[in-house]
């Protein structure tokens, strides 16, 4: 199996990191802009095999995506991460060009290829992504998911001082404040949360899991990295392992949950065509509600870049 990854700055480089310690390409391709950077990055990586005993080839590349022909796989990172006071959605139009010019290159060379999308805005950067590159909506999606339900489990296993193995969750929603997170399916080693933590500890863990990453961009000046490259590559695993797990993906919806062609995070089934399959839950009313906020608000950010293109063709 052959992966690549796009864009060789923190979140890139952990992902690429990833899958090759855990072995889950044969070969990984890190492809950036910058002269020498990919190229560095995946050295490093490869140096480290005969430490943590992995044969994964990492390669990278400035620019050149003859290097990713046929790759089975392909995560795209590029794009400036946001800034203190900046919100994911003040990247649009930065990253939206960015990302359709990576996909571009990308389906030239690997038209088979299932993309991944990480770029922010997430939601949009993978509606930039799925139309530039004319595929299926089961082989272009986006992560966050993943990442939002990991902060949302570690947070709850802070607070009940439980493994974060054990806490099963999922969010539904945008990747943003209008993410939808459902409690109510929400189980520690089977229990029902509810069970084990009182309202007001569970309100305050669901606010913090909606700024989570405001948190991290406010401590550290820049966004964060170990937890959205791992997320990207358990993603890859489940793709190229035909693991068909399930997790909250961001994919295109045509009438599921009563949305037509808005990009969001719903639950799905990921194995080795894409999105095999999207779960739909019995919501209830006033989980609906909040799902139509964030689609109202994806929506928003969706037509801001269809006006962007528009004043740019
Ligand atoms: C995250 O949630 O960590 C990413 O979307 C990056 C960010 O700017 O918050």
């Amino acid at each position: 199996m052959k992966v690549t990854v796009v864009g060789a700055g923190n979140v890139g480089a952990t992902c690429a990191d990833v899958l090759a310690y855990r072995e889950i390409a044969n070969e990984v391709v890190l492809v950036d802009i910058k002269e020498g950077f990919a190229e560095g990055k995946a050295l490093d990586i490869w140096q480290k095999a005969p430490i943590n005993l992995y044969d994964t080839r990492t390669v990278g590349v400035t620019n050149d995506y003859s290097k990713t022909a046929d790759s089975d796989v392909v995560v795209i990172t590029s794009g400036l991460p946001r800034k203190p006071g900046m919100t994911r959605d003040d990247l649009i139009s930065t990253n939206a060009g960015i990302v359709t010019s990576v996909t571009e290159n990308i389906v030239k060379h690997s038209p088979n290829a299932i993309i991944i999308v990480v770029s922010n805005p997430l939601d949009v950067m993978t509606y930039a992504a799925h139309i530039t590159s004319k595929l299926p909506r089961t082989r272009v999606m986006g992560m966050a998911g993943i990442l939002d339900t990991a902060r949302y489990r570690a947070f709850l296993a802070e607070a009940l001082n439980v493994s974060p193995k054990d806490i099963q969750a999922v969010l539904m929603g945008g990747h943003g404040d209008t993410m939808v997170p459902l409690p109510r399916y929400t189980t520690v080693g089977g229990i029902p949360v509810t069970e084990l933590i009182d309202e007001e500890t569970l309100n305050a863990i669901v606010e913090r899991t909606k700024n989570g990453g405001g948190e991290l961009v406010k401590l550290m000046g820049t966004s964060a990295w170990y937890a959205p490259g791992s997320a990207a590559a358990q993603m890859v695993e489940a793709i190229v392992r035909d693991q068909r797990r399930v997790f909250p993906v961001c994919v295109r919806l045509e009438g599921e949950y009563g949305i037509d062609g808005v990009y969001l995070g719903v639950p799905v089934i990921l194995g080795k065509n894409g999105i095999e399959k999207i779960i739909e839950l019995q919501l209830n009313d006033e989980e609906k509600q909040l799902l139509e906020t964030s689609r109202g608000h994806v929506k928003e950010v969706m037509d801001a870049l269809d006006n962007i293109n528009a004043a740019k063709a």
